[in-house]
């Protein structure tokens, strides 16, 4: 079934405009756009015919969207809705992240991004085409998995995890992986997976207006082993271009063209790490059997907690694990935190070998003698693996960065 009609619930002339334009470039393939002024209006219109498609945009009460798509989505069949807003056109008070995930949540099928494109609005009757036009209730959802490894202790090895983690998963899924490097002063993604990228976060950021699906693909550097890397601003200064906002948007836009998204961080608790753990399925974090950084981590651990990050989106992972004199075990590092320690990787000095050539451990088989960090990389690859991008899943619970909010200033909590 093709969308042959769309009902637009706005009076607004410029959006009437925007619209008809980018519909009539459509070609043959424009539907026929029909304007009401009032929800009203727009409910007779579709109990009487219903509609392939009814456009609503985030007015002045943006929870009226989600109201509306409730409402859509108790008809049988379904009626599709898809939202209009103006990027960082919510008012200050308001997180555009929350209300575009509650319209979700309530059944909104799709987002158009002011100023309207055939591009988009393409793709929009594409994939509703795809599915009969109908909306499922309650939406279901397919999304990439975003995964995210954090520590707040520098050093312990989320760059050499995320990256050969991106590596292993994009041998198997070539070009549905895509690694950012949210470690934005000190990035080494690029450099690990012996790539000169182009354009980095901070020229994403600088793009933020326009960003869409296809753009995060584009900017993306493709690197000779399969994953897209999204690289580290080049200093500290573009790095500063590069805030929560940008950041939850490049990710939401990345996992509607990706598989997995694996997001490496820096070691201090900020914003931008906030936003990124808003938006993970699953969040690794890294630590060493080293007494302070234990204590590090039972600080980390007590910070997700508050921030209302579940601990079944967390898992926890020894690297570098070495027995030596003093070195806390295993079993001591699971009583003192109370969780289950799941992935433990031993020292290797091949890791090191393979950052200094920049050619990924996750490159080599386990068959040539490298059993070391491969073994449990391979444990690490299945884990992401199995939780199975594109499924009809819900979104993760939000984080409520409010909790941070009162001492916004960067701090590490050590
Ligand atoms: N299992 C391992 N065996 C041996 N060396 C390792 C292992 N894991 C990481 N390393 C080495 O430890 C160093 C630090 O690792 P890495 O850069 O991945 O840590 P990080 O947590 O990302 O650091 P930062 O907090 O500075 O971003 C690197 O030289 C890396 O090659
Ligand atoms: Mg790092």
């Amino acid at each position: 079934m093709t969308v042959q009609e769309v009902v637009i619930l706005s009076d607004e002339h410029q959006l009437q405009m925007e619209l008809q334009t980018a519909a009539e470039a459509l070609g043959e393939q424009q539907p026929r756009l029909r304007f009401v002024g009032d929800r009203r209006a727009l409910m007779e219109l579709v109990r009487s015919k219903p509609p392939g498609l009814v456009l609503a945009p985030f007015g002045d009460a943006p929870g009226e969207v989600a109201r509306l798509a409730k409402e859509l989505a108790a008809f049988d069949p379904p009626i599709a809705l898809a939202a209009i807003f103006q990027p960082y056109g919510f008012p200050e008070d308001v997180s555009e992240s929350s209300v575009l995930i509650d319209a979700m949540r309530a059944g909104t099928r799709d987002f158009l991004r002011r100023p309207i494109s055939t591009t988009e609005l393409r793709t929009l009757l594409d994939n509703l085409n795809a599915t009969n036009g109908r909306a499922s209730h309650p939406r279901s959802i397919t999304f990439g998995r975003v995964v995210t490894f954090i520590s707040n202790k520098g050093g312990v090895g989320k760059s050499t995890l995320a990256v050969n983690t991106a590596v292993g998963l994009a041998r198997r899924h070539p070009g549905r992986v895509l690694l950012i490097d949210g470690s934005l002063q000190m990035g080494v993604a690029a450099a690990l997976l012996d790539v000169q990228p182009e354009s980095t976060l901070s020229d994403v950021a600088a793009e933020r207006d326009r960003l869409d699906v296809t753009m995060i693909r584009q900017m993306a550097t493709q690197t000779p082993y399969g994953v897209h890397l999204l690289a580290a601003p080049r200093d500290a200064v573009e790095a500063m271009e590069v805030d929560d906002t940008v950041l939850s948007r490049i990710i939401t836009l990345a996992r509607r063209t990706f598989d997995f998204v694996i997001v490496d961080t820096f070691p201090m608790f900020d914003r931008v790490v906030v936003a990124t753990l808003d938006l993970s399925d699953r969040a690794y974090i890294v630590m060493e059997n080293v007494v302070p950084t234990l204590l590090g981590v039972v600080k980390l651990l007590d910070v997700l907690e508050r921030l209302g990050f579940p601990a079944e989106r967390q898992k926890l992972i020894l690297n570098r694990a070495q027995r030596i004199a003093g070195n806390l075990s295993q079993s001591d590092i699971s009583a003192r935190l109370g969780r289950t320690i799941d992935h433990v990787f031993p020292f290797d000095k091949q890791v090191i070998v393979a950052a200094n050539s920049g050619e990924p451990m996750a490159t080599r088989s386990i068959g040539l003698g490298f059993g070391g960090f491969l073994r449990p990389l391979r444990g690490l690859i299945d884990d992401i693996d199995s939780l199975g991008p594109r499924e009809n899943r819900e979104l993760p619970r939000i984080v409520h960065a409010v909790a941070i909010e009162d001492h916004s200033q960067k701090h590490e909590i050590r």
